[in-house]
């Protein structure tokens, strides 16, 4: 199939391009497209065959179930039995990097769910993601746009590399902003957990709620045979080829550890932009400033990616602080290490 490249830099002079990506979404083709978190890989959210197809061009499993994607919150009530609560948060915080798990109506086919009577909806505040929600007049099913397993993608060059010739077209948007995965939030009674961070944080929600209880699997590791209450959160995820080790200790004693460490092994190393001049490694990959883990997470899976390019054959990179966004650094980072992490 050969895949063709939508490139919008100005949504107004480009409305033709929204236009044929819609056509291609109505009649139960594939389009990846920018969201402000990472890139989506949509299809009709209510056409079964047209959602089937996103889990072969991505090689993911069928129990893993896909977010639709919405162009104003209250669509959410066509696909799923909405409350109270999903109405302060939608009134919080979307259109933005939230997803919100509820009821399922039958508009929603169960094999867009992984067989559960749950679905996750989300509402992208990407002008682009939106304009073609909006032009396809349905819900779009969209994970992202990577091969299964792989790091997400936030800039069209990485979904060229994963999914070129796999699907029908790409809209490149340029890169993400936020750059980690839309947060995820299960809505039972009044019961608010919290399944994935992303860009809404923990310390957002629980300004709303007051109490958000925390699902195991967000910074911890899965007993053998334990079931998550994410599917998506058993599958090995966001993983560079090259075996990533995380350092846990003070600034100085990472920084050391890792100087040593390029002297003595191939390694690729993810530093701080601070720590680029005094590391000088060949392959060296700076993602952002030591205090700005919001700039860390836009540059996260380029990292990674870039990290896996190199002829490396381990990479190193810090462990990071749970605070606010970093709380989704953490989940990401510490999943795509397998949970290797080094006391230096
Ligand atoms: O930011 C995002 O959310 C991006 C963009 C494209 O919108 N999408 C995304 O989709 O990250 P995906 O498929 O890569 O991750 C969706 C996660 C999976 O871990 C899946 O298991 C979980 O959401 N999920 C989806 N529906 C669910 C449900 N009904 N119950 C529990 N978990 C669900
Ligand atoms: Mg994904």
């Amino acid at each position: 199939m050969k895949t063709e490249i939508l490139k919008i830099s100005d949504l107004s002079a480009d409305s033709d391009k929204i236009r044929y990506a819609a056509e291609i979404i109505k009649r139960g083709g594939l389009v990846a497209f920018p969201t402000e978190t990472v890139y989506g890989l949509g299809a009709d959210a209510t056409d079964e065959l047209a959602s089937k197809k996103i889990y072969s061009a991505k090689g993911r499993p069928s129990d893993n179930p896909l977010i639709i994607h919405v162009s104003n919150p209250e669509d959410a009530e066509k696909y799923a039995y909405t409350d109270k609560l999903y109405c302060k948060l939608a009134k919080a915080f979307m259109p933005g990097p939230l997803t919100v798990i509820m009821p399922r109506r039958d508009t929603i086919p169960l094999s867009v769910t992984g067989g559960l009577e749950t679905v996750a909806v989300r509402c992208p505040s990407h002008p682009v993601a939106n304009a073609l929600i909006r032009e396809s007049g349905t819900a779009i099913a969209a994970p992202s746009a990577n091969i299964s397993g792989s790091p997400s993608p936030t800039r069209a060059e990485h979904v060229i590399r994963d999914m070129d010739s796999r699907i029908d077209a790409i809209i490149d948007g340029g890169s993400c902003d936020i750059g980690v995965e839309s947060t995820i939030v299960k809505l039972d009674g009044d019961r608010v957990t919290l399944l994935r961070p992303g860009g809404v944080t923990l310390e957002q929600l629980s300004g709303i709620f007051g109490s958000v209880e925390v699902a195991p699997a967000v910074t911890g590791e899965l007993a053998p045979g334990e079931r998550p209450l994410s599917p998506g959160m058993k599958y090995r995820h966001y993983a560079p080829c090259c075996p990533l080790v995380l350092l846990e200790g003070s600034e100085d004693c990472v920084l050391r550890f890792m100087r040593h460490a390029q002297n003595a092994e191939k390694c690729a190393v993810i530093c701080y932009d601070e720590e680029a001049d005094l590391l000088r490694n060949e392959r060296l990959i700076p993602f952002g400033s030591k205090d700005d883990p919001a700039a860390q997470a836009e540059n996260l899976f380029d990292a990674l990616r870039r990290a896996d390019a190199t002829d490396a054959d381990i990479i190193y990179a810090h462990l990071p602080a749970t605070k606010g966004i970093g709380l989704a650094l953490y989940n990401r980072m510490i999943r795509a290490a397998a949970h290797t992490v080094k006391k230096v």
